[in-house]
């Protein structure tokens, strides 16, 4: 589903340079619950970003369901982000003047809002116990329920991938516990890959695949170095 080999991501910074990712590779099975885990500034959001072609690397190449992302032309890349991908952020990023539904249907707007499109909004905010609040603003709701909306509209155009950036960073850890329930169900109840940045382990089950970056470098796979043959990983001594 998706494959990474040999990223790298230089940013400009100033007038220096800064590598947030030297020679990363890794393999995402569909229907995967993976998490990018790893210290602070080590490359995470910038991996998760690059997968979302919200940027582009500066090298390697990124496969996701047989589309090279780098090969796309910008209005392809535009369409799989607009239509393939679904993104949830840490701080949920509602718009506060809509309601919950109308937030659901945004990625549908710049094109019209089918009935179709509408009742499926609808569908996806009582599955994620919302359809009582469908007619709320973002400052009506708890930032669990806003969460919530925020997993709604990351599922409405059915993406094949759903990216997420510390989706429980700003909840308490009741919140967040009820927050991981919705997207496992999420993830076993469909072929949707699911891709979570965490700092926080007590999510993660057997079975799912956990990414551990350090210094822009995949360091481990499941716990294991990997294969000296697809990453450049340093190994002590
Ligand atoms: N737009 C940017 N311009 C310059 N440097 C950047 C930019 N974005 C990220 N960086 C740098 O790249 C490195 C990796 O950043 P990234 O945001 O991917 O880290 P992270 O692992 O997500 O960290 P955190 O856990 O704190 O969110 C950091 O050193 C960061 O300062
Ligand atoms: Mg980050």
């Amino acid at each position: 589903m998706i494959d990474v080999v040999e990223v790298h991501k230089r940013y400009k910074s100033g007038n220096r340079w800064v590598e947030a990712l030297r020679g990363v590779s890794c393999h995402i099975e569909r229907g995967r619950f993976a998490f990018i885990v790893g210290p602070s500034g080590s490359g995470k959001s910038t991996l998760l970003y690059l997968l979302g072609a919200v940027d582009r690397p500066t090298g390697g190449s990124i496969i996701v369901d047989g589309q090279d992302l780098l090969a796309m032309s910008e209005s392809a890349q535009n369409g799989y982000r607009r239509d393939q991908v679904g993104f949830i952020f840490q701080s949920f990023n509602l718009i506060s003047n809509l309601t919950a539904l109308e937030n659901v249907l945004v990625p549908f707007m710049p094109r019209g809002i089918s009935p179709e499109a509408r009742q499926r909004a609808i569908d996806l905010l009582t599955r994620v116990g919302l359809g009582d609040r469908l007619d709320h603003r973002p400052y009506q709701m708890s930032g669990g329920e806003q969460q919530r909306v925020a997993i709604a509209r990351a599922l409405v155009k059915r993406p094949i991938l759903v990216l997420a950036d510390e989706p429980t960073g700003e909840l308490d850890s009741r919140t967040g516990d009820e927050i991981y329930t919705i997207l496992r169900q999420l993830q076993e109840s469909s072929d949707v890959t699911l891709v979570v940045v965490t700092h926080d382990r007590r999510f993660i089950r057997p079975n799912d695949l956990v990414l551990e970056i350090q210094d822009g470098q995949m360091i481990s796979r499941n716990g294991h170095v990997p294969s000296p043959a697809h990453s450049a990983v340093a190994t002590p001594g």
